[in-house]
């Protein structure tokens, strides 16, 4: 039994996120925790909501709220619907908390004294309509490396280049669209990464393991341009961790606050503090997660994000860790992922386009969405929502293949033998062929499991479930049992003790129908299958059950046709 960290990139507060941002951290995270979890291991799953910065402020300003009575909404909202889908996470924190702030003032006052932060004077955009300094997406414009027209003064969404305000071409303010900006002197900090860069290579080179996404990724920002550049870590903004050094002011950045890039990674680490605050835990019950010298360096740690979350966990974050000389916790394991594509374009958040959490739980439950999303999640190369392909593989995958299963065995048992696990009989050829074949499928459904392989994870588990109908097909329990009941009873047992063990397999992809299913089994047994034979033989003749309701209803073409048309537009 392994202990295992689990973190997803923490979704910003500015509102509902789209199925694009929950495929690519929040939902594959949940997997593999439900994954380890059942695999006996101690698991700490944690998440929050990313709530500094300009994405807060701007969307606080437009629904003309106060950000921290925004924040607080936002986070409400976020929460119900990470409920909604089922994401366990142990924890679901702010990044504004005050566990937060004190760490990252920390984090701060160590690069300090290790001599990592630099105080640089440089020219900002202040915009004299607005009547303030302009940092990262109070910028819009067009994007110097790709030429897209609405590139943020971050990050360019259309290419993921990390930019600069200054970099973009005809810059605007996001806020009153004006144009009259001047550059005027501000002093900042600055994290002196380029210190730490040969340390951070050969950190990055020892991680053999690595998805090639999430390598190459952390090797082009390596050796961008002329070697990895130091980044600003502060900002003149009202929202966020004042500057500080560590408990002391930090005298000429009085007014200033922490870039959100800055605070948010380390909010990681102030959310286990917030998890054992919660729960009136010591702070040896969270530090066992994150300090080496505390328990942690046995500890397994895998992240999970989009693609362009990469750079900040494969460079700054880690930069922070290192040059704090303290042993936190590094990153064991990255799972990076492309993106998601909405039929034909792109999932907008700033454009409102595509089927964003909330709809997509207005439409159907939970199962559906994290089954499609995980069977075709951007892991290998950007991938796309289609509702024709989303309706084929719910209606083939979910109701024809398993809850078909589900519901030819358990109905024909209670015809012919009632709710009741049949006795007599004995497992016939049909029988040991399935076993052999769910033997070999299930060890490589937990292979790809174990090497975080999400969709050949789900092909293997689909197949799994094929194989049961398959044997259902071959063996004919309703023929046999015309001449000789009693070894359709033991098919029937078979495939009622199938039912269960798939809703053990199946848990970690959709949790509701394996609740349902184990329900309907009347067992609470969800022990991980060892041999099969052993697993198949769990619940004894004579043992209640209860036929389900349809687990999954087909999706109908006119249903299809309503929503394709309902989420083509913008979202208001
Ligand atoms: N809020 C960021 C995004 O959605 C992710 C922040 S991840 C963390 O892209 F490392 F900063 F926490
Ligand atoms: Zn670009």
């Amino acid at each position: 039994m392994a202990r295992i960290l689990i973190t997803s990139a923490i979704p910003y507060i500015n509102g509902i996120k789209h199925l694009g941002n929950l495929v690519g951290s929040q939902l594959p995270a949940d997997l593999f925790a439900r994954y380890f979890r059942a695999r006996g291991h101690e698991v700490l799953f944690l998440c929050a909501t990313d709530e500094h910065g300009t994405p807060a402020e701007l969307a606080a300003a437009k629904a003309g709220k106060p950000v921290e009575v925004y924040c607080a909404e936002m986070w409400a909202v976020q929460k119900r619907l990470s409920d909604g889908f089922r994401l366990s996470f142990d924890h679901f924190g702010r990044s504004s908390s005050p566990q937060n702030h004190r760490l990252t003032q920390h984090f701060a006052g160590r690069l300090a004294a290790n001599g990592l932060i630099a105080e640089v004077t440089e020219r900002q955009f202040f915009s004299k309509a607005d009547n303030r300094f302009l940092p990262d997406r109070y910028i819009e414009g067009t994007c110097p490396n790709c030429g897209y027209e609405r590139a943020r003064g971050d990050q360019c969404e259309n290419c993921t280049k990390q930019l600069d305000p200054t970099d973009l071409i005809n810059p605007r303010s996001a806020i009153s669209g004006s144009t009259d900006l001047e550059l005027r002197e501000t002093k900042h900090l600055y994290l002196r990464q380029s210190a730490l860069r040969d340390r951070l290579e050969a950190w990055i080179d020892s991680k053999t393991d690595w998805p090639v996404l999430t390598t190459s990724i952390a090797k082009k920002w390596l050796n961008d341009g002329e070697g990895l550049k130091d980044r600003g870590i502060t900002r003149d903004l009202h929202w966020g961790v004042p500057v500080r050094r560590g408990d002391e002011p930090w005298p000429g950045m009085e007014g200033k606050v922490f870039y959100v890039w800055f605070d948010a990674p380390i909010e990681y680490i102030a959310c286990a503090k917030e998890w054992a605050d919660a729960r009136g835990l010591p702070d040896a019950a969270w530090e066992r997660w994150w300090r080496e010298d505390k328990g942690a360096a046995d500890v397994r740690y895998i992240q999970f994000m989009g693609k362009d979350n990469v750079p900040f966990h494969t460079i700054s974050f880690p930069a922070t860790i290192m040059g704090s000389g303290e042993p936190w916790k590094l990153v064991d394991y990255i799972k990076s992922f492309n993106y998601l594509n909405y039929d034909g374009g792109q999932f907008s958040t700033s454009q409102g386009r595509g089927v964003f959490m909330d709809q997509a739980l207005s439409i159907l439950p939970a199962d559906y969405w994290r089954w499609w999303l995980l069977s075709h999640a951007p892991e290998n190369s950007d991938s796309e929502f289609t509702w024709e392909n989303f309706q084929a593989s719910v209606n083939k995958d979910l109701a024809d293949v398993l809850g078909n299963f589900v519901s030819r065995v358990t109905k024909f048992c209670r015809a012919k033998f009632g709710e009741t696990v049949p006795e007599g009989g004995e497992a016939d050829a049909h029988a040991a062929a399935l076993v052999a074949e769910l033997e070999t499928r299930v060890r490589a459904y937990e292979g790809h499991m174990e090497a975080m392989e999400v969709r050949k994870a789900a092909a293997e588990l689909r197949a799994i479930w094929v194989a049961g109908n398959e044997y259902l097909q071959s063996a004919a329990p309703w023929a046999v049992h015309k001449e000789d009941p009693a070894r359709a009873a033991a098919m029937v047992r078979l495939g009622l003790n199938l039912v269960r063990l798939y809703a053990v397999l199946s848990e970690p992809f959709i949790p509701d129908a394996a609740a349902a299913m184990l329900a309907a089994m009347g067992t609470s047994d969800r022990a991980w299958p060892g041999p099969i034979g052993e697993a198949l033989a769990v619940l004894p003749p004579g043992h209640a059950f209860t036929t389900p309701d349809v687990l999954f209803k087909k999706i109908a073409d006119e249903e299809r046709e309503d929503w394709a048309r309902r989420f083509a537009g913008r979202r208001d």
